[in-house]
């Protein structure tokens, strides 16, 4: 996979589906992020989607694209699309969590005033909440 070039976006929206459905949502996008080379990660609240897609700017702007359009979702707000250097979510085409918590991070971002410390502070939570679901999935004590 080469990492040249490379795009990470950030959106969020509010759930029009449920759980099973975010669950076969989710299970599609594993396979089809992994043909497009896209990685990421992905929060459910309950409500409300967080998600995080990186990958060669190509493809991540024609799935945000994708996205932004899909009638499972509304009030769909992109919060980041900016080059990186390398990936966050290397591991994951489509890391995936419930985290109700996560609700008071997303709702502050839905109004005009929020501030870039809370879009940092999202992303942040994102990436933790991916990582620290796998690493419970990985290594059972
Ligand atoms: C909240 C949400 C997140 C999504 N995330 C992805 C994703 O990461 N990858 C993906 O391929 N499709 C994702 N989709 C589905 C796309 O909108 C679209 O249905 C899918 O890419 C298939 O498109 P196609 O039938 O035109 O190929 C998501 C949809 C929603 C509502």
């Amino acid at each position: 996979m080469q990492d040249t070039n490379m795009l990470a976006a950030m959106y969020i929206s509010q759930s029009r589906i449920d759980r099973s459905q975010v669950d076969e949502l989710v299970s599609a996008s594993l396979s089809n992020n992994y043909n497009l080379g896209i990685t990421g990660g992905m929060i459910f609240t309950g409500r409300l989607f967080a998600q995080v897609i990186e990958g060669p700017a190509d493809a991540v702007n024609n799935l945000i694209d994708k996205i932004a359009l899909d009638d499972r979702h509304s009030g769909f707000k992109i919060l980041l699309k900016e080059p990186v250097a390398e990936r966050s979510y290397r591991d994951w085409n489509m890391g995936y969590v419930i985290l109700p918590f996560a609700d008071q991070a997303i709702m502050p971002l839905f109004e005009d005033d929020y501030s870039p410390a809370q879009v940092a502070k999202l992303r942040q939570i994102l990436l933790t909440s991916i990582q620290r679901s796998h690493n419970l999935d990985c290594m059972p004590r």
